[in-house]
């Protein structure tokens, strides 16, 4: 199984078009040890031939033409492509919005929880993929679903702890703003014959047991390192809220994610979704270095992972 990392920055990217904090300004500026990033999305293959994308983030026409696998084959005919199906992990604008980058006509296979299809559904400007040739597929969660009959790959999705896309918050709707259970969802996917399999967790609010317990001796896990502390964006004067308010546990300390994964006996874990107010985008700082010392990854675009 072939594993591409199309972006690996969170919303708004890495530099973000308005920012002016440190990260964005010194990889405007060409600063080494720190890389421009695109918002998050991976592509899976099990042959290098077919491809699903994992999310569909803002930057998707600049990801595709990133990565020849998936320019058009040059003996496929006048129109084609090898994405063959996107997958969904929630509504956020950075995961949803490329979508409408898809919309010339081509067949491909879209699979999301039924309350992100409501969304999609609820907003005509989606209907420019164009119903008759994009099948929308409500995922039941805990149930594995083969992507197409040839692909290959198996897709698990499961709940975890999160909280409802921001424009769709609503006090009125419940506790965490009407978050229900399923609107932010981790993926397990695996050969067709379960041989090989990795996680993608692009968005997370805690590891409780029940996700400890699914992880626990994963080969590869990409997890959300949306933020080094809790606190950083309030720190940096880029935003008022914390971590635990956007739905995404940091990585730091003893409530972070490299705490939480210290007796997960993960194989490999990377971090993705990494927004750009995250100390660890530059190489050489420390809390890059403390997150190396921990075994972690930090993905970059363009990262390949062959499994
Ligand atoms: C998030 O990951 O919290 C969202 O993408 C935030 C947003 O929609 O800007
Ligand atoms: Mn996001």
């Amino acid at each position: 199984m072939k594993i591409k990392v199309l972006g690996s920055a969170a919303g708004g990217g890495l530099p973000q078009w308005n920012c002016n904090g440190r990260n964005s300004r010194d990889a405007r500026a060409g600063v080494e040890g720190l890389r421009a990033r695109t918002q998050s999305s991976l592509a899976v293959s099990p042959d290098g031939r077919d491809w699903t994308l994992l999310n569909a983030s803002p930057d998707l026409r600049q990801q595709i033409n990133d990565n020849v696998e998936l320019h058009p084959n040059a003996d496929g005919g006048p129109r084609n492509s090898p994405i063959k199906s996107v997958v969904l992990t929630n509504g956020d604008v950075d995961h949803v919005a490329g979508l409408l980058n898809l919309r010339e006509g081509q067949t491909f296979r879209l699979f999301a929880s039924e309350r992100v299809i409501a969304t999609l559904n609820s907003n005509s400007i989606f209907n420019v993929l164009n119903p008759a040739v994009v099948e929308r597929v409500p995922i039941v969660l805990n149930r594995p679903f083969a992507v197409d009959e040839h692909d290959g790959l198996v897709v698990e999705a499961f709940a975890v702890p999160g909280k409802v896309a921001l424009y769709l918050e609503d006090e009125a709707s419940g506790p965490n703003f009407g978050t229900r259970e399923g609107d932010t969802i981790g993926l397990k996917v695996s050969t067709s014959d379960r041989g090989r399999s990795f996680f993608y967790i692009p968005a997370c609010a805690e590891i409780d047991a029940k996700l400890a317990a699914r992880l626990t001796g994963a080969a590869l896990v990409f997890f959300d390192g949306t933020l080094f502390t809790d606190d950083e964006m309030i720190d940096q004067r880029l935003s008022t809220k914390t971590g635990a308010r956007m739905g995404h546990m940091n990585m730091s300390g003893a409530q972070g994610s490299m705490r939480a994964f210290e007796s997960l006996n993960v194989q490999r874990r990377i971090f993705i979704h990494i927004n750009n107010s995250n100390p660890v985008l530059r190489e050489g700082s420390e809390a890059h270095a403390t997150v190396m010392a921990a075994g972690w990854e930090v993905a970059h675009d363009g990262m390949e992972v062959t499994l």
